[in-house]
């Protein structure tokens, strides 16, 4: 097994600094660094029901869901489609309304968690269209689908997800700009931007994961006796809090919340005093003045800081107890960055306290009953 990992400690920290190579293969033979054009050929066999659909309906579970409500955000920004966004074991047990005129994204890592599939069996059923955004090549989910593009973030073992969600990012921010090109919602301008981003990332990636390992381990080991943690996020980072909570949940057994950081006032707020580590992902996007007074409103309460933001944000780095920078990128593109340190902070914090991080208790990787 030492082997297998490869010289790390475990396999969820291989798999994380795998990252910086998944997404350069999730977007190989797709996205064109020179010409700066992108070629999904699953996305093509669907492309005229796509262009008739009345809305998208994505399902999934764990953090694959998070990376659907993250699409959510860019397909109605980019693309114009309403989307929405379903737990599969909910989604199966109501009574949902589809019709031959929907197309459902299924998202899943291993491609056989029960429920998904449970849930792609009945709207397939009632004549919706099925695409998916899988990992396992072949896999049960991979066989039910009418088309689908494959993640290929490679075999992941550590339970808690890392490159297999950075690779679902990628791959789904690559849905939304092609559905944009179809759709005619996007100026060349803007796509061509956003694929420079896109091939900018694996090198991005990189320099996170050099540059703030150590500042990161500081901070696990400053706040790893914490009772509880919040993790708050506006916009595109609000997925990412949930995820950044959920990983942390996952592989230190300290209770997380993640929240969007307006709603924090109706509730999470009255938890807030010098005990508790708020984690704030406070990147320069369109609300970044808005979190920067959700911050102050935790400092005024004596609540510990912790802020991922932007290379030079010297204000958010002054408000900020600890704080971790990312290099500047697209606000579209930000929390795909946004999520490798807090990917960084569970890890050492679960290890600081002696958790064996790749298998967790009463977790599975792969969820194959309901
Ligand atoms: C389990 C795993 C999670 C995963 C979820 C959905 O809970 O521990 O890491 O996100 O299942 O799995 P899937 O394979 O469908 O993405």
């Amino acid at each position: 097994a030492a082997i297998e990992k490869g010289g790390y400690d475990h396999f969820m920290i291989k798999e994380i600094y795998e990252q910086p190579q998944a997404i350069t293969d999730s977007l190989r033979g797709r996205l064109d660094p020179i010409e700066l054009t992108l070629r999904l050929s699953g996305l093509e066999k669907i492309k005229d029901k796509l262009l008739q659909a009345r809305r998208i309906i994505i399902v999934a579970c764990g953090t694959s869901w998070h990376a659907g409500l993250l699409a959510e955000y860019w397909i109605e920004e980019l693309a114009r489609v309403n989307v929405e966004v379903e737990y599969a074991s909910e989604f199966r047990y109501r009574n949902p309304i589809i019709t031959p005129e929907d197309v459902i994204i299924a998202i899943s890592q291993s491609g056989e968690t029960a429920d998904t599939l449970v849930a792609l069996e009945k709207a397939k059923a009632q004549g919706a269209t099925i695409f998916g955004i899988v990992n396992v090549v072949g896999s049960s989910i991979a066989r039910i689908t009418d088309a689908g593009i494959y993640t290929h973030a490679g075999h992941e073992i550590g339970v808690a997800s890392t490159k297999a969600f950075i690779t679902q990012l990628t791959v789904l921010l690559s849905f939304a700009l092609k559905l944009a090109e179809y759709r005619n919602t996007i100026s060349p301008e803007l796509q061509k931007q956003l694929f420079k981003e896109m091939n900018d990332l694996p090198s991005k990636v990189e320099s996170i994961l050099t540059e703030s390992k150590d500042s990161i381990k500081q901070i696990a080991e400053k706040y790893k006796n914490a009772g509880s943690f919040l993790y708050l996020g506006r916009g595109y980072n609000f997925p990412i809090a949930l995820e950044g909570a959920l990983k942390l949940k996952e592989i230190s057994y300290i209770h997380a919340e993640g929240y969007p950081a307006a709603e924090m006032k109706h509730g999470p707020i009255a938890l807030v005093d010098e005990n508790l580590p708020v984690v704030f992902i406070a990147t320069k996007d369109r609300v970044h003045e808005k979190i920067i007074s959700n911050m102050q409103e935790i400092k005024a309460r004596r609540g510990k800081l912790i802020a991922v933001v932007s290379q030079n944000d010297q204000l958010a780095l002054g408000l900020a107890d600890d704080s971790i920078t990312i290099p500047e990128t697209h606000e579209l593109i930000s929390p795909i960055l946004a999520v490798i340190p807090l990917q960084l902070l569970s890890y050492y914090v679960g290890t600081g306290r002696g958790i064996d991080v790749d298998k967790p208790r009463n977790l599975a990787k792969s969820v194959t009953v309901e």
